[in-house]
């Protein structure tokens, strides 16, 4: 059986979601995966990369950014990732995502800028929509709502009091689906 390991780093859990999703659609094409939340992760919890066919590693966007710890996982993991680029998938998950006028510019500025730097060529990348929680529930510090609130004015698409999910499982699954058959072939 094929083994994938998905990694991802998350500040509000869109981006764990997304992974888990992904983890399930894997599976239901028979290959074997391993979910490792790299802002809970110790560095100890994370398995050689030798022992799987392919890689997915995501994170959530915040001002431009991948979280601390993806962002290192990439600087110290890079010549193992670039050597299984063929079979390494990328994915971001971010306000930009969802709006497919601005999804290109998401995969250059939050992917290629992020993996380039180090020679690394991703088989496949994808950027999706992300949650832009505007709700009483909100679990967003006050600083990052406002911004939040600044956003949404200037996007018809976020809209204030809403949770914004902005995520897309049509894509997510068919981005799991394709990741499968590259992974089978
Ligand atoms: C303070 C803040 C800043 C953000 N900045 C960006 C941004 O620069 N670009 C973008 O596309 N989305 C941005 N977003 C949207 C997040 O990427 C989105 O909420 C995503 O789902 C977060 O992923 P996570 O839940 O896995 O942390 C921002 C969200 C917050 C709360």
């Amino acid at each position: 059986m094929k083994k994938v390991l998905i990694l991802y780093g998350t500040r509000y859990g869109s981006t764990e979601e997304i992974s888990q999703e992904l983890a399930k659609v894997l599976e239901d094409n028979d290959i074997e995966t391993q979910l490792i939340n790299l802002e809970t992760s110790k560095k100890s919890d994370i398995p050689s990369l030798d022992e799987f066919d392919g890689i997915l590693l995501g994170s959530g966007i915040q001002i431009g950014k991948w979280t601390k710890n993806a962002r290192k996982f990439v600087k110290k993991y890079a010549d193992e990732l670039k050597s299984k680029e063929n079979m390494l998938g990328v994915f971001v998950s971010c306000g930009d995502g969802g709006n497919p006028e601005k999804r290109e510019q998401a995969k250059n500025n939050y992917i290629k800028k992020v993996i380039e730097p180090y020679n690394i060529n991703a088989g496949m990348l994808e950027a999706f929509g992300g949650v832009l929680d505007l709700t009483e529930d909100s679990k967003l510090g006050g600083f990052s709502k406002k911004m939040l609130m600044m956003a949404a004015k200037e996007d018809p698409n976020i809209k204030p009091n809403d949770k914004n999910d902005l995520r897309d499982w049509d894509r997510i699954t068919g981005f799991g689906k394709k990741f499968s058959d590259l992974i089978n072939k």
